[in-house]
């Protein structure tokens, strides 16, 4: 193997570049909420159609694997009727294009870095480090946030697709702007399927219906607004599904798979329907429940996914369900954000194929049958605001970068599985915390059993104020994995650290050992 990054790091070769601009300096807000566009300009809601984000096509299949090609570029989009906005995006689409992807077949995507070298108003270098969310990729791929492809660069990501089926999402992960550029488009999801899922016949095609959920705000000219007047996070007055706002779906009188993400930089949901009927869960950030789970409303964190069912069949033609949202406390409300999108019931013939939830969805859970009784050790981690930065144990990704990469939180050995008390007792703001890596089963949040719809794997909790949530999981592969709370302008200043898998054989593998490559491209796919 040749000269690393890390190695470069170590020789100091990227001494003054961005990953080393210390904490605060490294946002600038241009945004003033000043300039927002007025309100009375913004559309009605449900006025403009749903869309769903197009299917990622691969540029070769081979016998084992399937190889993608994403461009991140800047692209101009119509988001809000009669106005241009210039987004950064995948393959020229907000949210990018969705990689339906099966169990056992390999992913190979080049994520080819495109954007600008400065943003055009909030003066950064744009680099990128892609994400998985949801995925158990080698450290080399899984977007380590100091493990930059800059402008101008490309990267190819290796993604196993070994565990069950799941809804998964790549967003950015770019040391200090991820809050930036997931907020300007470089979002988008990721299906997993496999054999057990695909015999439940649950709702398909166009049954199966990805909704990102995102909150944004405009200027007066329909730019996009990034303002950090508010430190906490970036708060938008625009609900936006899929990239459209306040969107009305027309749907069919039958049963509905959604694949709801929430891809805001900070805003956490309270989602329930208008009619006042339950909402059925089928799935979590890991995939499938054991069981489905009923409940009228639901907390919907940053990141978080959760599948669910809802059936259209007992509303007569014309009624309109509406999602809506009862903002949780400590998000900044505008008025607006009270609606997310209306469902259309519609009398339209439908093919009643996979129109039925079985009452069982997976014979086996690894993750949810752990038990305390299995653990080797318990962990605190802490996440606070200390000394105006966001802290993991008293700790920032600059004790990271600083340490050359080697100070972690924790060195589980390979295997061992472990209880992790995440808290949150200073109060003031909630944290939405992300253990990478893992799949981990929430036991209890302040000693109370977990909420109905967090029944399943999970990979993000939320950790609200003065609470602590207990976790279990166990530490399968080896080396170096983030650990942050994925509200993105805490994670960018700087609640974020890691840990380490420890292969007592050796196994590991260095987030820099497999570097982004200068365009053009020496081998093209
Ligand atoms: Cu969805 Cu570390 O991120
Ligand atoms: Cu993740
Ligand atoms: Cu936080």
């Amino acid at each position: 193997m040749g000269f690393t990054r890390r190695d470069a790091l170590k020789a100091g070769v990227f001494a003054g570049a961005a990953v080393l601009v210390p904490v605060g300096r490294a946002v600038q807000a241009r945004g003033s909420l000043e300039n927002r566009m007025p309100a009375k300009l913004l559309p009605k809601p449900f006025t403009v159609p749903f869309a769903v984000p197009p299917v990622a096509v691969p540029v070769r299949t081979d016998a084992t694997t399937d190889y993608y090609r994403i461009r991140m570029a800047p692209a101009v989009l119509e988001v809000l009727p009669g106005y241009r906005t210039e987004f950064y995006a995948y393959n020229g689409s907000v949210p990018g294009p969705t990689i339906k992807a099966r169990q056992g077949r390999p992913v190979v995507a080049r994520f080819v870095n495109e954007l600008p070298a400065r943003h055009r108003t909030l003066q950064y270098e744009p680099y990128t480090s892609v994400h998985l969310h949801g995925s158990a990729s080698l450290p080399q791929y899984d977007g380590y946030a100091s493990d930059i492809t800059r402008p101008g660069q490309y990267k190819d990501y290796r993604y196993p697709n070994v565990q069950n089926a799941r809804t998964l999402w790549y967003h950015d992960h770019g040391v200090h702007h991820t809050a930036e550029n997931v907020y300007q488009g470089l979002a988008a999801q990721y299906h997993l399927s496999d054999a057990e899922e695909r015999a439940l016949r649950l709702p398909s095609g166009e049954f199966d219906v990805p909704l990102i959920i995102g909150d944004a705000m405009f200027d007066k000219n329909g730019a996009l607004l990034f303002s950090l007047d508010d430190k906490d996070g970036m708060w938008g007055d625009v609900i936006l599904v899929n990239g459209r706002p306040w969107p009305a779906m027309p749907v069919k009188r039958r049963k509905y798979r959604f694949r709801i993400l929430n891809g805001s930089v900070a805003r956490s949901y309270v989602l329930s329907l208008s009619t006042g009927d339950e909402i059925t869960f089928i799935g979590t950030d890991g995939g499938l429940m054991r069981t489905p789970q009923k409940a009228p409303s639901f907390l919907l964190a940053n990141a978080e996914r959760y599948e669910v069912v809802i059936d259209f069949a007992k509303y007569p033609p014309g009624t309109r369900v509406v999602l809506r949202n009862t903002s949780p406390r400590r998000n900044t409300d505008y008025p607006g954000i009270e609606n997310v999108m209306a469902f259309d019931v519609t009398d339209q013939a439908f093919d009643t194929a996979g129109n039925a939830v079985p009452a069982v969805l997976r014979t086996a859970d690894p993750i949810m049958e752990l038990q305390p009784a299995q653990a080797v050790r318990s962990r605190y981690l802490r996440f606070r605001r200390q000394n105006g930065l966001w802290t993991v144990n008293g700790n920032t990704w600059e004790t990271v970068v600083a340490s050359n990469f080697r100070f972690t939180e924790a060195e589980p050995r390979r295997g061992d599985v472990e209880i992790w008390e995440l808290d949150n007792k200073s109060g003031g703001w909630v944290h939405p915390v992300h253990i990478h890596l893992v799949d981990f089963k929430v036991m209890t949040r302040n000693g109370l059993p977990r909420r109905p719809w967090e029944s399943g794997p999970k990979d993000v909790v939320m950790v609200g104020e003065n609470e602590t949530v207990k976790v279990i999981t166990r530490f399968d592969g080896a080396g170096k994995y983030m650990i942050h709370c994925h509200n993105l302008i805490h994670e960018d200043h700087d609640m974020m650290s890691q840990f380490r898998v420890v292969d007592p054989n050796g196994q590991e593998f260095d987030p820099f050992s497999a570097p982004p490559v200068p365009l053009p491209e020496r081998t093209p796919l």
